[in-house]
């Protein structure tokens, strides 16, 4: 099934999954989506350490990926991505993101193999990995995760405490989660597995978003 690709209120696109029946990000802007929840009230939170690691649940069209990559020049950054459907490269060629003056470095993204991990840029390793990521043994590695997976009443098997005790035993000491979603029922789930939680502003047309921290001892 093919995604359609729309047009949000910030001038960048999105992806209306066909699948899913549901979009990848936010209609209000999907940008302004990426670069508040994962940016702002994520990366920036590491934007000094010297070597980072990220997991990121789904890829989809990798704007998330695209901006990180953007934002931390002067860091090393291993990131990690699942996507269990990937986009095809004839779609990907029409986003209209990368501030997207480098279309080929953009592409590189979507056309580099999966499951190996691939230096895209001299700071910056991606392994996509084709794979649910609920089924996946994660190692204990990350600094962050962008838990950006299509909503609770669409893939519940992505918002439960089975997968967020696995995010939590994956993440170093003051590690952190960061996701659009604030519903209480995923607060809670994050609580029980260990999170500190924080309900922070969320992006336009959006009261709030988490941000779930676990403590350093
Ligand atoms: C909200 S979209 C992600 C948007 C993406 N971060 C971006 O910047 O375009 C959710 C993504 O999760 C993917 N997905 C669905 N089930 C998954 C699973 N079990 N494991 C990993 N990714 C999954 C979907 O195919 C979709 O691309």
């Amino acid at each position: 099934m093919e995604n359609k690709l729309i047009l949000t209120q910030d001038g960048s696109h999105t992806l209306l999954s066909e699948k899913f029946g549901t979009h990848y990000h936010s209609i209000f802007g999907a940008m302004n989506e990426s670069e508040h929840v994962f940016l702002k009230e994520g990366l920036l939170k590491f934007i000094h350490k010297a070597t980072l690691s990220i997991l990121e649940t789904g890829f989809g069209t990798g704007l998330n990926a695209w901006l990180t990559l953007q934002k931390t020049k002067n860091q090393t950054v291993y990131y990690t991505a699942f996507e269990t459907n990937p986009i095809s490269i004839a779609l990907a060629s029409q986003l209209n993101y990368p501030e997207i003056v480098l279309k080929d470095d953009f592409l590189k993204l979507h056309t580099c193999q999966w499951g190996k991990p691939f230096r895209l840029a001299q700071h910056f390793t991606l392994l996509k990995l084709n794979h649910p990521v609920q089924e996946y043994s994660l190692q204990s590695e990350f600094d962050l995760i962008y838990h950006d997976a299509f909503a609770p009443n669409i893939q519940p098997e992505l918002w439960d405490r089975t997968l967020f005790k696995k995010y939590f035993d994956s993440l170093f000491p003051g590690g952190i989660l960061v996701t659009y979603c604030a519903k209480g029922d995923v607060r809670r789930a994050l609580m029980e597995v260990g999170f500190k939680i924080e309900k922070i502003p969320g992006p336009s047309g959006k009261r709030h978003m988490l941000r779930a921290n676990k403590p350093i001892a």
